[in-house]
C-alpha cells in the first residue's frame, strides 16, 4: 500500500507531540512508528516524469529519490521510489540513504547512451549509483537496462568491437563505457526480484560495501560483449546473493580485491551461461579473500567453470565450492579460458607483482563435463597451492566443438598462452592435495588422443593423496 507522506508526516509530528507530552526522555522516532506501518512511497510520475523512454526524465527521477532520502531522515524508514509501467530514460541517477527504487513490472529504466549522460569521472560512470549510502535497494520486478547494445561499434561473433569514450585519456581502448549499477561504500544494501538488461560493461559493482543481499535477480548480457560482467564484487564483507540467473558474454560472479581485503562472499542456487569464467576470483587480488561458500550452482556451456586467477599478491584462503554441474566448452581464444570446468592459478602478473598463496579449497559433489581438464597451477616462492580437496567429483571429459586445443592459458600476465598438451589434472607448485571419490571419464575418440589423467612432476608437486581415484574410458 502507498501511503501519502503528507498524512505520514502530519501523523509523525502529532505522535511527537504527544511523545514529548508524555516524556521528556528523548524517544527516537523508530520507537514511535510501529513495525508493521506501510512503507513510504513516493511515485516519479508524481514528480513529472514521463516514461515514454523518448526524452530524460532524469531531474524528475532524481527529485524523487531527494524528496524520499529527506523522508527516510525524518522518519527513519525506508522510502520506496516507485516506478509505474514505462520507460524511463535517464542521465546517472544517484541513490540515497534509505531509498528503495521499486521498479514495477512493465516498467524499464533506460541508461543514456551519450557520453554527457554521465559524471566526470570515468569510475562513476554508473546508469544507477549509490554512493557511501545505508539502507539502499532496488526492487519491484521491473528492468534496468543499459542499452548495451548501442554501444557495439561492430557486431562479431568471436567478439564484437566496442565504442570507446576515451574523452579524457583516463581509460584505456574500449573499456571506456558505463557500468550499469553500481553500490560503493554502502551498508545494508539489498537488490531483489528485478532484471538487469543489456549492460554497456559490467553490469552490477558492489565495492566497499558491508552487508549486501542480492536475490531472485537475473542479468541478460551480451553473449559476445567484452567486459559484460554479470556480478563484480569488490573489497566487501557479508555478501549473500542466492537465486539468480546470469546470461553474459563475460565473468558472472566475479569478486576482486583492489584496496582491502573480502571476507564472507556467499553464491547459492544460481543458473549461469557465460562466455567466459561463470565464477572468477581476480585477478585484481591486491588483499585476501577469505571465506568464501558456493553452492548449488549450474554452469552451462561456459569457457570456464570454478576459477580463482590471483596475480596480485593477495592471498586466498576457505573457499568451498559444493554441489556444482559444470559443462564448459571452447569458443574463440580471444576470450580468456580454455574450457576448464576448474581453473586454479596464481602467478605474479609482471615484474612488479608478487603472487598470493592459495590455500584451504574444497570442492564436493561437483559434476562437470567439459572439453579440457582441470587446471591447478601455483607458482613458486609465496604462490604455492596449498590443502586442495576434491571429494565427489565426476569429471567427463568430451570434445565436441572445433576450436584449438592444446593450449595452456596463464593470461592475464604472466606466460600468456602457452602450447601444451591437455590432460585431466594438470598440477604445478602444489603442497596437499586430497582427492577422494573422483572419477574421470572419457568419451569418444577425439578426446582419447590427451587422456593422460594426471600430469605433474614430483618436484614440484608434493604431499598427494588419491583414493578411491577413477580414470577410464566412458561407457554407457
Ligand atoms: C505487464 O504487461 C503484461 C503484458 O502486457 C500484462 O499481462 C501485465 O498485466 C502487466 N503487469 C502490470 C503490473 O502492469
Ligand atoms: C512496488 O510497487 C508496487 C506498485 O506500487 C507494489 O505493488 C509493490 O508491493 C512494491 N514492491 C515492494 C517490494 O514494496
Ligand atoms: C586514450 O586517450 C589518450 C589521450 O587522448 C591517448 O593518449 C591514449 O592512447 C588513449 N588510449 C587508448 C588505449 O585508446
Ligand atoms: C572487511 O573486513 C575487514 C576485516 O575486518 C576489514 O579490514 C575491512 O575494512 C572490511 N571492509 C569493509 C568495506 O568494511
Ligand atoms: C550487518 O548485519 C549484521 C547482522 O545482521 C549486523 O549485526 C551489523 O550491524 C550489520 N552491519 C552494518 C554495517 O550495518
Ligand atoms: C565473517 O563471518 C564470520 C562468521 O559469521 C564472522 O565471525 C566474521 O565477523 C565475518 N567477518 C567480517 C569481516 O564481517
Ligand atoms: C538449487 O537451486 C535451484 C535453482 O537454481 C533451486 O530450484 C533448487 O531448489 C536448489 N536446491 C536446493 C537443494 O536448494
Ligand atoms: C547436477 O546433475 C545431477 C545429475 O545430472 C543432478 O542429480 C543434480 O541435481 C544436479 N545438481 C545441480 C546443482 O544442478
Ligand atoms: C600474503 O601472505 C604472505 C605470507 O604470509 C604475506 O607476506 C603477505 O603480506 C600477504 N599478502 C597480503 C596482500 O596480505
Ligand atoms: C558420480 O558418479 C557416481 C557413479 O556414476 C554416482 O554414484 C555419484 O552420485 C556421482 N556423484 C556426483 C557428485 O555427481
Ligand atoms: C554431497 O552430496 C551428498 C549426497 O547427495 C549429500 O549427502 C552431502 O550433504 C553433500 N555434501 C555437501 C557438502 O553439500
Ligand atoms: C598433506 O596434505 C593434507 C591435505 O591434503 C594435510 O592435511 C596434511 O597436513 C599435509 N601433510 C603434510 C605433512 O604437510
Amino acid at each position: 500500500m502507498k501511503l501519502n507522506c503528507t498524512l505520514l508526516y502530519t501523523r509523525y509530528l502529532l505522535l511527537l507531540a504527544l511523545t514529548l507530552h508524555q516524556s521528556s526522555s528523548a524517544t527516537s522516532p523508530l520507537s514511535i512508528l510501529q513495525s508493521d506501518d506501510p512503507i513510504l512511497a513516493l511515485s516519479v510520475t508524481d514528480y513529472g516524469a514521463t516514461g515514454t523512454g523518448l526524452q530524460y526524465d532524469t531531474v524528475s527521477i532524481q527529485s524523487t529519490i531527494d524528496a524520499c532520502s529527506s523522508t527516510f531522515a525524518l522518519y527513519l524508514r525506508p522510502c520506496h521510489v516507485t516506478f509505474p509501467p514505462g520507460k524511463y530514460l535517464t542521465a546517472t541517477l544517484y541513490l540515497k540513504s534509505g531509498v528503495v527504487l521499486n521498479v514495477s513490472e512493465n516498467a524499464t529504466i533506460l541508461g543514456g547512451t551519450r557520453l554527457e549522460d554521465y559524471p566526470e569521472e570515468q569510475d562513476k560512470w554508473y546508469v544507477v549509483v549509490a554512493e557511501n549510502a545505508a539502507e539502499v535497494g532496488i526492487t519491484g520486478g521491473g528492468e534496468i537496462n543499459g542499452q548495451g547494445l548501442e554501444f557495439v561499434r561492430r557486431f562479431d561473433e568471436r567478439k564484437n568491437v566496442m565504442v570507446s569514450w576515451n574523452e579524457t585519456g583516463a581509460c584505456l581502448g574500449d573499456k571506456c563505457r558505463p557500468r550499469l549499477v553500481g553500490f560503493i561504500g554502502c551498508e545494508n544494501v539489498r537488490i531483489w526480484n528485478v532484471r538487469f538488461n543489456q549492460p554497456a560493461f559490467w553490469c552490477l559493482h558492489i565495492v566497499r560495501c558491508q552487508n549486501t543481499s542480492i536475490h531472485d535477480i537475473s542479468i541478460y548480457g551480451d553473449f559476445n560483449t567484452p567486459n559484460n560482467d554479470g556480478i563484480d564484487i569488490e573489497d566487501s564483507n557479508n555478501t549473500l546473493i542466492t537465486r539468480c540467473t546470469i546470461d553474459t558474454g563475460d565473468d558472472a560472479i566475479c569478486p576482486k580485491t583492489c584496496t582491502g581485503p573480502m571476507y564472507n562472499l556467499s553464491a547459492t542456487n544460481c543458473w549461469i551461461k557465460t562466455k567466459s569464467s561463470a565464477i572468477k576470483l581476480g585477478s585484481a587480488s591486491f588483499f585476501a579473500f577469505k571465506g568464501f561458500i558456493f553452492d548449488n550452482i549450474t554452469i552451462v556451456e561456459s569457457h570456464r567453470g570454478l576459477g580463482l586467477q590471483i596475480r596480485d599478491g593477495g592471498n586466498v584462503s576457505d573457499i568451498t565450492f559444493s554441489n556444482i554441474n559444470i559443462s564448459t566448452r571452447y569458443y574463440d581464444p580471444s576470450w580468456w579460458g580454455r574450457a576448464e570446468p576448474i581453473y586454479i592459478t596464481t602467478c605474479p602478473r609482471d615484474n612488479n607483482s608478487k603472487a598470493g598463496s592459495i590455500s584451504n579449497l574444497q570442492f564436493i559433489n561437483i559434476t562437470s563435463t567439459s572439453e579440457n581438464g582441470v587446471f591447478l597451477s601455483g607458482s613458486k616462492g609465496g604462490g604455492v597451492l596449498r590443502n586442495l580437496k576434491f571429494i565427489n567429483v565426476n569429471l567427463t571429459y568430451k570434445r565436441w566443438t572445433n576450436y584449438v586445443d592444446g593450449l595452456i592459458d596463464y593470461r592475464p600476465g604472466c606466460q600468456g598462452l602457452v602450447n601444451h598438451s591437455s590432460a585431466g589434472f594438470i598440477m604445478e607448485h602444489i603442497d596437499g592435495l586430497f582427492v577422494n571419490n573422483v572419477n574421470m571419464r572419457w568419451a569418444e575418440e577425439k578426446t582419447r588422443k590427451w587422456n593422460n589423467p594426471l600430469e605433474f612432476r614430483p618436484s614440484t608437486v608434493n604431499n598427494v593423496t588419491l583414493s578411491n581415484f577413477y580414470s577410464g574410458l566412458y561407457e554407457r
